[in-house]
């Protein structure tokens, strides 16, 4: 694994000044949440610097990547590509910043569209990125008060929230993201 401050070092050459503050802002978010509900807040601050790290890819250079990575390439995915900077950089963060934990690079790869087997990482880094002090949205209150207390009905209320803005916007919902949410609500864990 590189040192911390050459990924900061390397993350700012490669993303916007704006995608680079939101995702210190993710690290530091994931390990305030990681603290309170039982995560590694090594890992959570790990994956939460990273998560964005493909973010600002193109379109065809994220279908490329999932091409050249092996990537399962769905036709949501297909139709929504930016989506594939979850899995594309949870990829990049293995070869290119030489990370090898699995937990790490699997809370990477779900946090645009969720899974029906979230680990307690996982829902961090995915609501981390929804709430990073820099998030200004319709509901964004409502999710920083639930978690600050319960990680399964803010990680419910973020699902939901995600839902309802891909359908006011006429979009195409994940069948991942209904996963994770019907999971949430049958209680699998
Ligand atoms: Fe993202
Ligand atoms: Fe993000």
């Amino acid at each position: 694994m590189i040192e911390w401050e050459e990924i900061e070092n390397n993350l700012r050459k490669t993303l916007s000044g704006h995608r680079f503050q939101h995702s210190v802002g993710v690290s530091v978010t994931a390990e305030d949440l990681a603290k309170r509900f039982g995560a590694d807040p090594v890992q959570a601050r790990l994956a939460g610097l990273l998560h964005d790290c493909a973010r600002d890819m193109s379109n065809n250079h994220l279908l490329q990547s999932a091409e050249t990575f092996g990537i399962v390439v769905d036709t949501v995915l297909r139709r929504v590509p930016e989506l594939l900077h979850a899995p594309v950089g949870a990829q990049l963060v293995r070869e290119r910043y030489k990370i090898s934990d699995p937990a790490v690079c699997q809370a990477i790869a779900r946090h645009t569209v969720g899974a029906k087997d979230m680990s307690v990482l996982d829902m961090v880094i995915y609501l981390a990125d929804c709430i990073e002090p820099g998030r200004d949205f319709l509901g964004v209150h409502e999710l920083r008060r639930l978690a600050a207390v319960d990680l399964w009905a803010a990680m419910v209320k973020a699902y939901d929230q995600s839902i309802i803005y891909i359908i006011q916007q006429g979009g195409l919902v994940h069948p991942a993201t209904i996963e994770g949410r019907n999971a949430l609500l049958l209680g699998i864990r």
